[in-house]
């Protein structure tokens, strides 16, 4: 058994583990991340891509920014398609602040090439990784590499290997709270290669079901259409699939999109999901280990990178103070802000999906709509929860 130490092991190499390396590596706090898959298989991923503007302060922080700032689209809008008719939600003019569309795929090979860059210890293909002693002083992690057994002795565990993840699933049931809420319908989404004929993303709301306008870069677009769980990818064709698409946009729009080939086509089930406690003595939840949301409000990438940041401050001034209150703080502190993003990401999924056989829900979501069409305060509350809620600050000592 070939033995190491490092502070802080972190289990999963996605956005919310690399991106927890690198705020780690800057703060001079060692950290060894395990990761199951190879660095191509995570990086082949296609995944969402808008960020909160804080989002994108702390990637300066952490000084993965600059491809974002050279490449990332500023979006100071977002438009909601209902009965036809498009309206903007003006998000830089109501609240002052922006997104910018950046694929979750770039974030990650920033964050890999940083840590590449600085040397910092990430073991892919790591199997069978295992916990142990989370509960105790001495936590340590074990995992197979190149036919070797290995252990990690550390002083804390991060669990960022996602919802199907080894972490979460070492907490026994009892010491842990779940809260989680599954939709009768999916997202059938497409990648190809076509300039987006939108310039801002557009959330549609049809008689024949939701569908999203969004994009990648000034050559690649991204949709989706609501469809059933029961769907098969097979089942729809790119023609089948931009038909539908331009049936629910509207005329307006259906009139600009092309039946571009798809270079990759998906169905993605929608779900909310959240575990209480995050924090189970010295094993941290964060990222999709911890909580999912559905997609349509753009929150899963962002709630991700809220964790890590709070998480990084916690080991931080608990290293510096030498206390454990910023590591009590942690928990609370993030589910603040989860729990507003998962009502965020559950009202916008309430008010743009056909839900059907509930004639009065359907009402209601017709009402929410003109309501928020109509009233300026609506507009503002949407845009604020669009952007980004503010991050609490962490309580001093
Ligand atoms: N051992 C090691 N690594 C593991 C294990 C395991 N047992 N189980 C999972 N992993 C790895 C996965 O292979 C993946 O690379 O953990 C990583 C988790 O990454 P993500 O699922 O991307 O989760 P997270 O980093 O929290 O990012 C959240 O991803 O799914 C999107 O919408 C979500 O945008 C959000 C973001
Ligand atoms: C995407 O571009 O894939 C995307 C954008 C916004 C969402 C969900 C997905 O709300």
């Amino acid at each position: 058994m070939a033995r190491t130490r490092t502070q802080v092991a972190i289990v999963g190499a996605g956005p919310a583990g690399l991106l927890l390396g690198q705020l780690l590596h800057r703060a001079g706090i060692d950290a060894t991340i395990l990761e199951r898959r190879s660095a191509e298989y995570v990086l082949g991923r296609i995944r969402a891509g808008v960020l909160e503007q804080g989002t994108v302060d702390v990637l300066e922080q952490a000084g993965v920014a600059a491809r974002l700032h050279a490449e990332g689209l500023v979006h100071e809008g977002v438009e909601i398609g209902f009965e036809g008719r498009r309206h903007r939600i003006a998000l830089k003019s109501l609240v002052g602040k922006a997104v910018t569309v950046y694929g979750q795929t770039e974030m990650t090979r920033d964050l890999m090439e940083a840590r590449a860059a600085c040397g910092a210890r990430t073991v892919y293909e790591a199997g069978d990784v295992a916990l142990h002693d989370w509960a105790g002083s001495h936590p340590r992690v074990t995992f197979r590499h190149g036919g070797e057994s290995h252990e990690i002795d550390c002083d804390f565990i991060a669990g960022c290997d996602g919802y199907h993840g080894v972490s979460r699933a070492s907490v026994p049931l009892e010491r842990r709270q779940e809260f989680s809420r599954e939709y009768p319908f999916g997202w059938l989404g497409v990648l190809a290669d076509v300039p987006p004929p939108w310039s801002e993303l557009i959330y549609a709301n049809s008689a024949r079901g939701f569908a999203l306008a969004s994009l990648r870069s000034p050559t690649r677009v991204r949709c989706y259409v609501q469809c059933s769980l029961q769907d098969k990818v097979e089942q729809w064709s790119d023609a089948r699939f931009w038909d539908e698409f331009r049936r629910r946009m509207g005329e307006e729009v259906a009139d600009l999109v092309t039946l571009a080939p798809s270079i990759e086509k998906s169905i993605a089930p929608l779900r909310s999901y959240v575990v209480e406690p995050l924090r189970f003595g010295r094993l941290f939840l964060a990222g999709d280990a911890a909580h999912i949301v559905p997609p349509t409000g753009a929150k899963g990438l962002n709630l991700a990178v809220s964790d890590v940041y709070y998480l990084h401050e916690a080991l931080r001034d608990h290293y510096r103070e030498g206390t454990e209150r910023p590591l009590d703080e942690y928990s609370p502190r993030c589910l603040r802000r989860i729990w507003k993003a998962e009502r965020f990401s559950w009202w916008m999924t309430r008010q743009l999906h056909l839900f059907p056989g509930d004639a009065f829900a359907l009402r209601m979501q017709r009402t929410e709509l003109e309501y928020l069409f109509d009233s300026h305060a609506a507009q503002f509350s949407m845009a604020e929860n669009y952007v980004g809620l503010p991050f609490d600050e962490a309580a001093r000592a």
